[in-house]
């Protein structure tokens, strides 16, 4: 039974690998085979034969969703559950917003977003503690996303309580079921707002060519267009805050690692890839189904129909893949690979951004407050309750000592 509240999140990423490459496990009481052999989920990330489309490839589809706290992970519309052409129909209508040239040009505004931030946090006292996840790593993906976007000042607060219900899986289903209608109730508003008054941004983009889609059936219906938005207003608000979180925690807490980049003997590129390995921000990611009757090449069988978890935390750290010092936090480990944004058709869309993003908070963050330090001890950060989210409560520093 995977562990909800996130507290022995790597004692649970061991036990699955000691288990062998695929393990049948209980999710909030749906049972998936949990992946944590990294070649082996490759394999099956690539593979025609498992599907993330829960409606045409899961027979427990719709006795799941009435009663699992995760429903909303199984059930939204959008590419994230999509399959073979409806994935590239739904995926392309996004993907060009995030071209390698689109995500260069928002290089200076992100510069400017964080250096406004740490401008911010210039101003407290010496010796004064700050929860760095609420002052910086929060703030940043949510401004950036919400530029994107074109969420409204006064509705990124408000997105910003909804996402995190949706990674919480500590909430019982009456709890996410109310969150999920709190979250599309932001939505509608949203949609609204930018059909009445279209603005510059992605939102409006969709919209529009929604609606003159409408007609030829080419483009999303009305439900797709909302679940894309959730799509890319959680994925943007969720996960990033994570990986800085996280970027944040290993350097303060492996000084010679921090002494690497201050030194120029590894790179902030670096200091991200293997947090990422290490911690990455998504554990778990629900859910993945066999298509046909799978045999794995230990002989193991999953049935048609049956459900698949990628464990990407568990296969990040897997001794074939990264040895003995697997669970050594090392920016000169000459293999920077890990899964932490997937791999195959459903890679992350936004990973050149979620990367732009943490290299510059942290170069900027590590030049402006040289002598930053944790103002607890590491065994005191608490972590998130979610067997999905890796990341902590809150993140406690003192950015200058006490005068
Ligand atoms: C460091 C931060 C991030 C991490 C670790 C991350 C992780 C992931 C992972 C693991 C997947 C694959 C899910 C699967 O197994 O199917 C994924 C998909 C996705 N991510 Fe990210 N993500 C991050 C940031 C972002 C950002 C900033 C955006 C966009 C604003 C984004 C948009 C997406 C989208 C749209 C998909 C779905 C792609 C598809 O199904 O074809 N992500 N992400």
């Amino acid at each position: 039974m995977l562990d909800p509240t996130g507290a022995l999140a790597h004692d649970e990423h061991r036990r699955l690998r000691a288990h062998g490459s695929a393990v049948q496990v209980d999710v909030l009481g749906v049972p998936a085979w949990s992946i944590s052999d990294p070649v082996l989920l490759k394999e099956l990330l690539t593979s025609a034969q498992v599907s993330k489309d829960a409606r045409a490839h899961w027979p427990a589809f719709q006795e799941t969703i009435q009663r699992w706290p995760l429903a909303l992970w199984v059930a939204v519309e959008n590419m994230f559950t999509a399959y073979g052409a409806d994935h590239r129909r739904l995926r392309r209508m996004v993907a060009p917003a995030f071209s390698h040239r689109r995500i260069t040009a928002l290089q200076k505004n992100i510069d400017a977003l964080v250096t406004g931030l740490l401008d911010d946090l210039d101003a407290l006292a010496p010796g004064e503690v700050v929860d760095l996840r609420d002052r910086l790593a929060y703030p940043l993906p949510i401004a950036v996303i919400g530029d994107l976007m074109g969420v409204p000042a006064d509705q990124r607060e408000a997105f910003r309580h909804v996402v995190d219900g949706v990674f919480d899986t500590t909430l019982t289903a009456a709890q996410s079921e109310a969150n999920t209608a709190a979250l599309y109730e932001a939505l509608h508003t949203l949609i609204a707002a930018k059909r009445a008054a279209p603005g510059d941004d992605m939102t409006s983009l969709l919209i529009t060519s929604r609606d003159e889609d409408q007609d030829s059936g080419s483009g999303m219906s009305e439900d797709e267009l909302r679940d894309t938005l959730l799509l890319m207003i959680s994925a943007g608000y969720e996960t990033t805050v994570n990986v800085i979180d996280q970027a944040v925690t290993q350097l303060l807490t492996h000084p010679d690692q921090l002494a690497l980049l201050r030194s120029g003997k590894a790179d902030w590129g670096d200091a991200v890839e293997e947090t990422l390995r290490l911690e990455p921000a998504v554990r778990h990611l629900p859910l993945r189904y066999a298509v046909t009757d799978l045999t794995l090449p230990d002989g193991q069988k999953i049935a048609q129909g049956e459900a698949i978890l990628a464990s990407y935390a568990a296969a990040n750290r897997h001794p074939d893949w990264h040895g003995d010092s697997a669970d050594t936090f090392d920016l000169t480990r000459p293999l920077k690979e890990h899964l932490a944004f997937g791999h195959g058709v459903h890679f992350c869309l936004g990973a050149p951004l979620a990367r732009m993003e943490v290299i510059t908070a942290l170069r900027l963050l590590f030049t402006r407050f040289p002598d930053l330090e944790l103002a607890v001890e590491p065994a005191e950060l608490q972590p998130l309750g979610s067997l999905i989210s890796n990341g902590h409560q809150t993140l406690p520093v003192r950015l200058r000592p006490t005068a």
